[in-house]
């Protein structure tokens, strides 16, 4: 197994190029089960979560094909992606991809509304908590979808004439991203208007509605809380391109924030990043932003900064961890409140072993900052949890190893690459 060899105290210094989004990526990879004409998406991030959705794709009988137009390091290592599902034959996304990425969960929708059928493993727990996906199922039943669950696996199948999904009202109990997608991309196809209500906001939901527009759909009021679909009775093919991933920009500036260094970041952007960006002020950080490029100088000691977690446009859950690591070495208490996931602060225990200052209670972590930091050997729990445990090794003094990084690898392109074209001091070993 991988790990993460970080000599820390080096601050870092220089520019890097943001790659497209992943959570942007995966759901507009299986919108291309929608239509029979092929769709083209740029700007792929070249990261195992794709890899493992294009081969889930794959099996279903979707043809791809994958330019990688990247070189890495200061520049993205991005693709274009090709997806032809003119072929697609087998409606059925099986345990052993399923369980290693809960996304998986997104063919769900589109195969419904274009086969009438599908059958998807369940996706199980997952490090941060339980993640059910009953809203997903629900939403497909309140649109005729006869739903069964049987030996693990979620079995939908249309009962109506023609095999058509029917448009309906779609109320989910919390906002759900995914949920929101899936439930979207099924309704492009339905028979009449379909609302989903409590819808999430987030830009992904966005950039997805955008590349269904381009495709044909009739959508209205993506990034707002009521989405509204009138169902067409076919999609075509299209060329869209990936928005920038917010979270790996966040990620990148809180590691310039923790060493005390100045970094541009370039093909991004900083309007799905406001409270980051606000909170990083906060912290003392001077921030600059351009059209499609953010600079950060971080002051010579950070202040702590509170945070509550919540869905967009608030602070975004998937940047908790790495806002905790920069706290555990800024001056005063940070109160962070984490209301998305129930077991998402697996981190704490292993910045503790660094030699932060955390105590938790129920869903609040109070992170007092320390003078330093001492490098250990911490283990990685999952994506977001492993990039704030990066970005304290690179703030501690000495070496920390990072174990278990292949979660690094499902959501981060090229870390290692990207941290040494900022200065740090960072290699892979196996
Ligand atoms: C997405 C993101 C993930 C991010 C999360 C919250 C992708 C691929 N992943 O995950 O990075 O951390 O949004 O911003 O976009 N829930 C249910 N039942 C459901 C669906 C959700 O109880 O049917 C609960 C979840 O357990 C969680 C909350 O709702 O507590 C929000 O989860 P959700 O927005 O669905 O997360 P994902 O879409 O899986």
């Amino acid at each position: 197994m991988d790990k993460l060899l970080i000599e820390g105290g080096t601050q870092l210094r220089g520019e890097i190029a943001i790659s497209g989004a992943k959570n942007a990526a995966l759901p507009l990879l299986c919108a291309a089960l929608l239509t029979r004409e092929p769709l083209t998406l740029t700007n792929v991030p070249d990261l195992h979560d794709i890899d493992t959705m294009l081969r889930l794709l794959t099996q279903m009988g979707v043809k791809v094909s994958r330019e990688k137009v990247g070189a890495g390091g200061t520049a993205s290592a991005s693709s274009a992606v090709t997806l032809d599902a003119s072929g697609l034959d087998n409606p059925l996304a099986p345990y052993e991809l399923v369980k290693t990425m809960r996304a998986s969960v997104l063919v769900l929708g589109p195969l419904a509304a274009r086969c009438g059928e599908a059958r998807v493993s369940l996706p199980g727990g997952c490090a941060i908590g339980a993640r059910p996906v009953d809203q997903h199922i629900r939403g497909l039943q309140a649109m005729g979808a006869e739903i069964t669950v049987e030996q693990g696996y979620v079995h939908a199948r249309t009962t109506a004439a023609g095999g058509k999904l029917k448009g309906a009202r779609l109320f989910t109990d919390m906002v759900t991203v995914t949920g929101t997608e899936n439930l979207m991309m099924a309704a492009c196809l339905a028979d009449g208007e379909s609302v989903i209500e409590n819808a999430a906001r987030e830009p992904e939901v966005v950039d997805l509605a955008n590349c269904l527009i381009a495709m044909g759909a009739r959508i209205s009021g993506a990034g707002t809380d009521v989405i509204r679909i009138q169902g067409v009775d076919r999609l075509s093919g299209t060329t869209h391109r990936i928005m920038p991933d917010r979270i790996e920009t966040g990620t990148y500036l809180c590691a310039a924030a923790a060493t005390g260094g100045a970094v541009r970041l370039t093909n991004t952007s900083s309007s799905y990043l406001d409270v980051v960006i606000d909170k990083l002020m906060d912290t003392g950080c001077e921030i600059g932003l351009e059209r499609s490029a953010i600079h950060l100088q971080a002051p010579a000691r950070l202040k702590a900064v509170s945070i509550r977690t919540a869905p967009y446009p608030a602070f975004p859950t998937d940047m908790q961890a790495q806002f905790m690591a920069i706290n555990t070495v800024a001056d005063g208490t940070a109160i962070m409140r984490e209301t998305i996931f129930e077991n998402r602060f697996m981190h704490a225990v292993e910045l503790i072993r660094l030699g932060a200052d955390i105590k938790i209670d129920g869903n609040t972590a109070f992170v007092t900052g320390v003078e330093k930091l001492d490098g250990a050997t911490v283990m990685a729990t999952d994506l977001r949890a492993s990039a704030s445990l990066v970005i304290a090794g690179l703030a501690a003094q000495g070496e920390t190893i990072v174990d278990r990084i292949y979660h690094l690898d499902r959501g981060y392109e090229q870390m290692e690459t990207k941290l040494a074209a900022l200065g740090a001091r960072v290699r892979r070993v196996k």
